[in-house]
C-alpha cells in the first residue's frame, strides 16, 4: 500500500496554549521552557505537531492576539534562544510546530502603529487604516467590533478614525499599502527562516475591507456585532491573490503548511480559500459552530460530515477536524454536564477517525471542562464586555492538569487562571494509569489512525441509519477496510452489519466497552450504551 505519510494530512494537530500548559520558572504563566519539558509527554501522546498561541511580545489585551513586536519572544514566555530549543527538540521527536501568526491588526504598542499614529504625515500612517469621521462625531461608517461598539476609534491628536475589527487596542493594518504587505510577508519568512514548520493564519479573510468604506446591511442578532452582514468588512477579492503571493514564499520552503482561521467560517469559504496555489486548509465551522445548541447526535454529527466531505471532495480539498481551542468551550463540557465521560469518548472517536486532520485542543485528552469565572474574576476583553450575556473565552483556557498535586502541578504557585477543581481526579498521571481512561483510549486511537492508512486517507461511507443514535461508517482504503460504530445514545442499540461483507471476517481494534469478542445474529449486533467500536474487515477468502 502506498503511505506516503503526509505530516499536515496524515498527522495529528495538538493545540497549545502557552499560557496555560506548563510553567517552567514558578510565574503561575507557562512558558517555552514548560513547552519543551512537555515533548516527550506530546511524543508519548502520538501527535504530530503542535500549534501554539501567540508567544510574541504582547501587552496581553487580547492575550497575545495584539503583537507588539513580531520578531521576538514575550518575557513572560522566554526568548528567542528558548523558541530555537523548542524546535531543535521537537524536530528531534519528530513533532512539527505550527505558530499562531496574527496579521490582521497589531497591539496599538507595536512601533509601526506608534509611528502611524503620531501624525497624518508620517511615512507610516497608511499603514493602518485611518479615516475621516462621518460628521457630527459620527464614525466613517456603521462597522460594528467583533469585541463590542463601533470598530472605529477616534483619535483626538490627529481627527481622523482608525479602524479596529476587535479591541481598541488592536488596530487593523491596511494590506492595501505595498510597504506594510512587505514587512508582514518578512515577518512569515523570518520564521521560516527559524525552523517553523506553519503558520495558523489568525481572521486572515477579514485583511481586506472594501475600498469603498460601504455600511454593512444589518441583520437580527444577539451581539450588535451580530445584528450586521460582514459582507464589506471580510472576504474581499484581494484576499485570494495575497494567498497566492504567500504561498509561493511558503513554497520556497519544504513541507510547511499554512491553514487559516475563517472569521464566521463555511464549508463554502474554506473550499474558497483553499488549494495548491491557496491556503494548505482552512477549518470550517462543521461541528463547532453553535456553542449554544450543540446537539451532538448521530445524525447531526453525520449531516455536517457528509456535507463537508462532498463539498471538498469535489474540490479537491482537505479537511481539518475540530471540536473545541481557545476561542471555543471545551468538548466535554458542550456534551455533558458533570464528569461523566461516556460523550467525551464519542466526541474523541469522531475527531480521531473521520476525514481530515484532527487537532486536539490541549487537555481534550484527559476530558477537560471549562471552569467557571465570577464576574470580577473575567480576564478576556469579549467577556467583560458582554456579561453576562457572553462570558467571555477564560473558562476554556485554565491551566493544564498534569497531576494531583498543587495547582495541578501546573505550576508552584497560584496560575494566572484556577485550576478546575476537579484536577484531583482529573490529571494527566492519572487517567495515564487507568488503561480504561480517556487518555488511553485517545492514545490507542492515534496509534490506529497511524497503523492504517485508511483511518486517514480511506474513503468515508456510513452504512446504518443515524436516526437510531448510531453513527456507523466504512474508511476503506484500497483493500483496508475499517468499521467505525459509534453509539452516541445512552442505551443499546442493534446495529445492522455492513451488506456487502462476511461479520466472521470482522476482527475488534479496539472496542470502549472492553468487548473481546465479536458475532452477530441474522448480520445485526449490539453496542453497548455510548461505545466506539472500531472493526477491521480482513480481506475474504475466494
Ligand atoms: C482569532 C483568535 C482569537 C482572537 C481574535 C483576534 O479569532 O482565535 O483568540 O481574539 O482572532 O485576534
Ligand atoms: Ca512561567
Amino acid at each position: 500500500m502506498n503511505d506516503n505519510f503526509c505530516w499536515w494530512r496524515d498527522g495529528i494537530i495538538y493545540q497549545i496554549y502557552p499560557r496555560s500548559f506548563a510553567d517552567s520558572n514558578g510565574d503561575g504563566i507557562g512558558d517555552l521552557q514548560g513547552i519543551i519539558s512537555k515533548l516527550g509527554y506530546l511524543n508519548e501522546l502520538g501527535i504530530d505537531a503542535i500549534w501554539f498561541s501567540p508567544f510574541y511580545p504582547s501587552p496581553e489585551i487580547d492575550f497575545g492576539y495584539d503583537i507588539s513586536n513580531y520578531l521576538d519572544v514575550d518575557p513572560r514566555f522566554g526568548t528567542l534562544a528558548d523558541f530555537d530549543e523548542l524546535i531543535t527538540t521537537a524536530h528531534t521527536f519528530g513533532i512539527r510546530v505550527v505558530l499562531d501568526m496574527v496579521a490582521n491588526h497589531t497591539s496599538d504598542q507595536h512601533a509601526w502603529f506608534i509611528e502611524s499614529r503620531s501624525s497624518r504625515e508620517n511615512p507610516r500612517r497608511d499603514w493602518y487604516i485611518w479615516k475621516d469621521g462621518a460628521g457630527s462625531g459620527r464614525p466613517p461608517n456603521n462597522w460594528k467590533s467583533c469585541f463590542g461598539g463601533s470598530s472605529w476609534e477616534y483619535d483626538a491628536c490627529s481627527r481622523q478614525y482608525y479602524l479596529h475589527t476587535f479591541a481598541t487596542q488592536q488596530p487593523d493594518v491596511n494590506w492595501r499599502n505595498p510597504q506594510l504587505r512587505k514587512a508582514l510577508l518578512d515577518v512569515f519568512r523570518f520564521w521560516l527562516d527559524r525552523g517553523a514548520d506553519g503558520f495558523r493564519l489568525d481572521v486572515f479573510n477579514a485583511y481586506f475591507k472594501d475600498e469603498h468604506f460601504q455600511n454593512n446591511p444589518g441583520q437580527l442578532g444577539l451581539r450588535d456585532y451580530d445584528q450586521q452582514k460582514h459582507i464589506h468588512d471580510m472576504d474581499q477579492p484581494e484576499m485570494i491573490p495575497l494567498l497566492q503571493e504567500l504561498r509561493t514564499l511558503m513554497d520556497e520552503y519544504p513541507e510547511r503548511y499554512t491553514v487559516g482561521e475563517i472569521f464566521l467560517p463555511t464549508p463554502e469559504k474554506t473550499v474558497h480559500y483553499t488549494g495548491n496555489d491557496l491556503l494548505h486548509a482552512a477549518f470550517s465551522s462543521d461541528l463547532i459552530e453553535s456553542e449554544l445548541i450543540f446537539p451532538w447526535s448521530a445524525g447531526w454529527v453525520a449531516q455536517k460530515i457528509n456535507k463537508r466531505d462532498n463539498l471538498f471532495d469535489s474540490a479537491g480539498i482537505w479537511p481539518t477536524t475540530m471540536l473545541s481551542n481557545h476561542d471555543k468551550p471545551r468538548t466535554a463540557s458542550r456534551y455533558v454536564k458533570g464528569e461523566n465521560d461516556d460523550q467525551a469518548f464519542t466526541a474523541m472517536a469522531v475527531l480521531l477517525t473521520v476525514r481530515g486532520t484532527p487537532f486536539i485542543y490541549y487537555g481534550e485528552e484527559i476530558g477537560m471542562r471549562n471552569i467557571s469565572l465570577k464576574r470580577n474574576e473575567i480576564m478576556d476583553p469579549p467577556g467583560q464586555k458582554y456579561w453576562p450575556i457572553y462570558q467571555g473565552r477564560d473558562g476554556f483556557r485554565s491551566p493544564m492538569q498534569w497531576r494531583d498535586a498543587p495547582f495541578a502541578s501546573f505550576s508552584t504557585t497560584k496560575p494566572w487562571l484556577p485550576v478546575h477543581s476537579n484536577y484531583h481526579q482529573r490529571n494527566v498521571a492519572s487517567q495515564q494509569e487507568n488503561p480504561q481512561s480517556l487518555w488511553n483510549f485517545t492514545r490507542q486511537l492515534i496509534a490506529l489512525r497511524r497503523a492504517y492508512p485508511a483511518l486517514r486517507r480511506g474513503s468515508f461511507h456510513i452504512f446504518f441509519r443515524t436516526d437510531t443514535g448510531v453513527m456507523a461508517y466504512e474508511r476503506k482504503l484500497d483493500e483496508q477496510r475499517i468499521l467505525v460504530c459509534i453509539n452516541f445514545s445512552s442505551s443499546m442499540r442493534q446495529v445492522e452489519f455492513i451488506p456487502d461483507a462476511d461479520p466472521k471476517l470482522a476482527a475488534i481494534l479496539i472496542s470502549s466497552a472492553g468487548r473481546k469478542d465479536f458475532y452477530t445474529s441474522h448480520n445485526q449486533f449490539m453496542l453497548n450504551p455510548h461505545e466506539v467500536l472500531l472493526l477491521e474487515l480482513k480481506p475474504g477468502m475466494v
